[in-house]
């Protein structure tokens, strides 16, 4: 979590950097900061708070002059969010100057040695302690920047992205990365430093990522040097060629990120089978799935492991997995599965699912899976990324960038990448009936058209959501194929809106959770017309009968529940294993509209961070 930005180049600094920071603020942004070095003064500005207020700060506070500067939105780890704490953060002698995002574990252990050296910190951050290492190391033996953030790096446990700056170089900014992402976006005598590519987008489409473990020394005017940390070999920059585009991170007349991403779905649910899904011929062609069928035929049970909304989807693969090929499945919260000494055999495929592929509980599960001699196979979105590297193979969501904090063209763009996996191993297991093998890649095919005429029950659900609007509880219910997806509605409308929610399959409810409900409990029951409908109906009489108030997505047409609910919610009906790709867009549109009537900020809650890349 925490952004970084930095640029060294021929334009001005601060407006990149300022507007890089507001771009990454999806990784944290309870406070921000900025330094510019004009030729001759290090000029810094920091608070609490938003990019917004730093850029009101720093008018007032600094001139804004430079070509070489560096940023930082932070998600605060050590030190609450204060003016103080805010990055960046200088070294005892104001020459170094540090933005770094990610977590120094034995910071207490170097600060008691620097503290005994003379040393003093202003901050509670172990930023400080780090940039003030680099300087102690630096000062001991007379080093450059570069070898002096070499040693200290090598000293430091933990994880981090940094970017540094020393005003007596001041022509070099010098990266480094372990268990947090940095892009370098190189340009025509101009570079950029930033945890992800989108602060400069606009200005350059050649990036290098940073592996972990390496660092880089950029210099204008000069090749650029990517060393390993531990050994000071030398690596061969492997420079990509971007795919990100400006309309996609920005909000295109949306009020909300999180609002332009709910409506891009059927689009990028398209764009997930596209290639893939060959319905009329009856193919599923996925290269990472192919050139290891025997690992997943062989495989005596599938593994999931991910987090939040990447879990719920787990959840839903689990379902979809044991119905579709019959091979047994468990899903874990990585943040378990890593610590809990779990079983895994050589014969068990992994499958981790992240939209960011940086959580960093999701990559330690990866690891500790590897270390075992598990066949690990990611499911992310975000190409390139930690977790699309650290395993042995995957397959991209292909859902495009998604900056509202809250996950949701990701929930359904990972389900329909799970569903083809599922679908090719069962065609080659023959674990589906002909007929039914089909109509899943039929309905596959057209769901995006389903999901668009879902979303037209925005109207609808926005006028429930003004009913609902102040209720301190809520209740989500779901049977099957949509058990997972009332808990992905539950964490939807907790996360946003602050109300505290939660998800049960709806058959548990009298193991419980029935006895709070009177008439000011709203349930949000998912009541498709599938396998179970008999048994949601009785579900719904027993809320009914308490006084609960029954908010029903049901399918189209439905008159049953219709009867018995206080609103109906009609929704496109589909085969029982893909509902989830349908009954999940009103509960992302009931959330969204009850955060913004509450007056929350929806694509920034409060506490969150769109890539949690600390246990
Ligand atoms: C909820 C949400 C989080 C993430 C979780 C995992 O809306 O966004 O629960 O799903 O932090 O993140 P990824 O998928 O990036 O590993």
């Amino acid at each position: 979590m925490c952004g970084i930005v930095g640029y060294i180049g021929h334009r001005e600094a601060y407006p990149v950097i300022i507007k890089g920071l507001k771009r990454l603020e999806y990784r944290g942004y309870d406070s921000a900061g900025v330094v510019l070095y004009d030729g001759n003064d290090l000029k810094l500005s920091k608070t609490k708070g938003k990019v917004s207020d730093l850029e009101a700060r720093a008018q007032e506070e600094i001139s804004l002059t430079g070509t070489i500067g560096i940023g930082h939105t932070r998600w605060a780890t050590h030190g609450v969010p204060n003016d103080v704490n805010s990055h960046p953060h200088f070294s005892n002698s104001g020459n170094l100057v540090i933005v770094h995002n990610g977590i120094i574990e034995n910071y207490e252990p170097l600060k008691k040695e620097l503290i005994s050296r003379g040393y003093t910190f202003k901050s509670d951050t172990d930023t400080e302690v780090l940039v003030n290492l680099i300087e102690d190391v630096k000062k001991k033996d007379n080093l450059k920047l570069g070898k002096a953030v070499q040693i200290a790096l090598n000293q430091v446990v933990g994880a981090y992205a940094i970017a540094v700056f020393d005003r007596e170089r001041p022509n070099e900014i010098v990266a480094a990365r372990l268990g947090s992402p940095l892009a370098i976006g190189i340009g025509k005598d101009e570079f950029f430093v930033a945890s992800d590519a989108s602060p400069f987008i606009e200005y350059t489409s050649n990036a290098i990522y940073l592996e972990d473990e390496e660092m880089a020394v950029i210099r204008l005017h000069k090749p650029m040097k990517i060393r390993k940390i531990k050994d000071d070999s030398l690596v061969d920059p492997y420079v990509q060629e971007l795919q990100m585009n400006l309309e996609q991170i920005e909000k295109n007349g949306y009020d909300h990120f999180m609002l332009k991403e709910i409506y891009e779905q059927p689009a990028v649910i398209k764009d997930t089978y596209r290639g893939r899904l060959h319905a009329n011929e009856g193919l599923i062609k996925m290269a990472g799935i192919e050139d290891n069928l025997q690992k997943f035929l062989n495989a005596d049970r599938i593994l999931i492991v991910a987090c939040g909304t990447s879990w719920h989807a787990g959840l839903v693969a689990e379902y979809i997995f044991e119905e579709f090929t019959r091979i047994p499945v468990e899903v874990e919260y990585a943040s378990e599965f890593r610590y809990r000494n779990p079983i895994i055999n050589a014969n068990d495929v992994v499958i981790a699912i992240s939209q960011s592929g940086e959580t960093a509980d999701t990559l330690a599960a990866i690891k500790l899976a590897k270390e075992h001699g598990a066949f690990v196979f990611g499911v992310c979105n975000v190409v390139g990324s930690s977790i699309s590297r650290e395993t042995h193979a995957g397959a991209y969501t292909h859902a495009g960038p998604e900056i509202g904090v809250a996950s949701t063209k990701a929930f359904t763009t990972q389900i329909t990448v799970l569903t083809l996996i599922a679908l090719r191993l069962a065609s080659a297991k023959g674990t589906l009936s002909n007929s039914a093998y089909h109509r899943y890649l039929q309905e596959l095919e057209i769901m995006p058209e389903k999901v668009a005429e879902a979303l037209e029950v925005n109207d609808k659900v926005q006028a429930i959501a003004e009913i609902y609007k102040d209720a301190p509880n809520c209740l989500y219910l779901g049977r099957g194929y949509n058990f997972p997806v009332a808990l992905e509605g539950a964490l939807k409308l907790k996360e946003i809106s602050y109300i505290h929610a939660e998800g049960y399959p709806a058959a548990e409810m009298k193991h419980g959770p029935i006895a709070l409900i009177d008439e000011q409990m709203p349930v949000v029951v998912i009541a498709q017309k599938q396998e179970h409908y008999d048994k949601i109906v009785s579900n719904i009489q027993e809320i009914k009968s308490r006084s609960g108030k029954i908010i029903a997505v049901v399918t189209s047409g439905d008159t049953q529940v219709r009867e018995l609910a206080d609103h109906v919610i009609e929704i496109p009906s589909t085969v029982d294993a893909l509902s989830p790709l349908l009954t999940t867009i009103p509960l992302q549109l009931l959330s969204y509209h009850i955060a913004v009537m509450r007056g929350c900020n929806v694509d920034q809650p409060r506490n969150l961070a769109k890539s949690v890349t600390v246990e």
